[in-house]
């Protein structure tokens, strides 16, 4: 049976780097396009190549590397996914899981997604940060379809509250302590590789997004199913199609995450150590 030979396959991968991290994470941040430099700076890091890993897809994309990092930052232990797989690379749903559900069974219980987006919601500047309040999965793809294997959950995983509003809160109020204010939205996921067209992207609006992107969401779903508790941040790199005047490159989106890396890199870092804090005994908020 295909589905578990997925959790046999899972299970190898997570004994492997659990050998190598034996107090492994609770918390886990899976970089997005421009950002895999915050692994940079982590103290006491730990790098495990995902070629090191059974089972680990390979990932192919400028702005990407594959790797997973455990060290801490911002006085939190946290386990990094520095280069992801994406649907449009033609990937199976459950290659570009595959890491998340490894997180999972090695013992991770907080998960931050992050990515770079284009930004619907035209009161969105270039370099805003979005905590992601809910999604569209329009890629047309469900890492849960196909035979269910009960042991990595439900098969029918509510999504009512996909995206954990005690993580949006904390989220929000990490980036007031550092002076950022964050902005809150709907994220489209769609397949890609191609942008959208203003039409689409008029579209979307009308659904409701305020940001689109082409990662993120199938994470989510297997995480939710796994029971982790997820946030989700976007990287506003660039207005959407349609939306200004210019036309869009990947080099763009690249280079304007690059200029907004220092800025994500210590809201995570504040969002960390928040985290740390509330997980410290009787822990109040001020
Ligand atoms: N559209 C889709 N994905 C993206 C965009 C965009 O405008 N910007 C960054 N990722």
């Amino acid at each position: 049976m295909a589905s578990s030979d997925l959790f046999d396959r899972v299970a190898e991968a997570a004994a492997v780097v659990r050998a190598r991290i034996p107090a492994f994470p609770e918390v886990a941040v899976v970089l997005g396009s421009g950002l895999g430099g915050f692994a940079e700076r982590l103290t006491g890091g730990v790098t495990i190549p995902y070629a090191e890993i059974p089972h680990w897809p390979p990932v192919s994309v400028a702005g990407h590397d594959g790797r997973l990092v455990v060290g801490a930052a911002g006085g939190t232990r946290v386990a990094l996914l520095a280069g992801r797989t994406h649907l449009y690379e033609g990937a199976q749903p459950e290659e570009v899981t595959f890491g998340v559900r490894v997180l999972a069974t090695a013992g991770v219980k907080t998960l931050i997604l992050t990515n770079a987006a284009g930004g619907i919601n035209a009161s969105y500047p270039q370099g805003a940060l979005m905590v992601i309040d809910d999604h569209l999965n329009l890629t047309g793809a469900n890492p849960l379809v196909g035979p269910h294997d009960e042991r990595f959950g439900a098969r029918f995983p509510d999504m009512t509250e996909a995206w954990s509003r005690r993580l949006r809160r904390l989220a929000t109020a990490a980036g007031r302590d550092i002076g950022l204010l964050l902005t809150r939205g709907v994220y489209a996921a769609v397949l890609g590789p191609s942008y959208e067209t203003p039409a689409e992207i008029r579209a979307l609006r009308t659904l409701g997004a305020d940001a689109v992107g082409m990662s993120t969401v199938p994470e989510l779903l297997v995480a939710r199913q796994m029971g982790l508790e997820v946030l989700g941040l976007s990287c506003i790199t660039n207005a959407a199609a349609g939306v200004r005047a210019q036309p869009l490159s990947h080099d763009e989106v690249v280079a304007s995450a690059g200029r907004t890396a220092d800025r994500f890199a210590r809201l995570l870092e504040r969002i960390l150590a928040r985290l740390g804090d509330e997980t410290e005994p009787a822990a109040a908020e001020p």
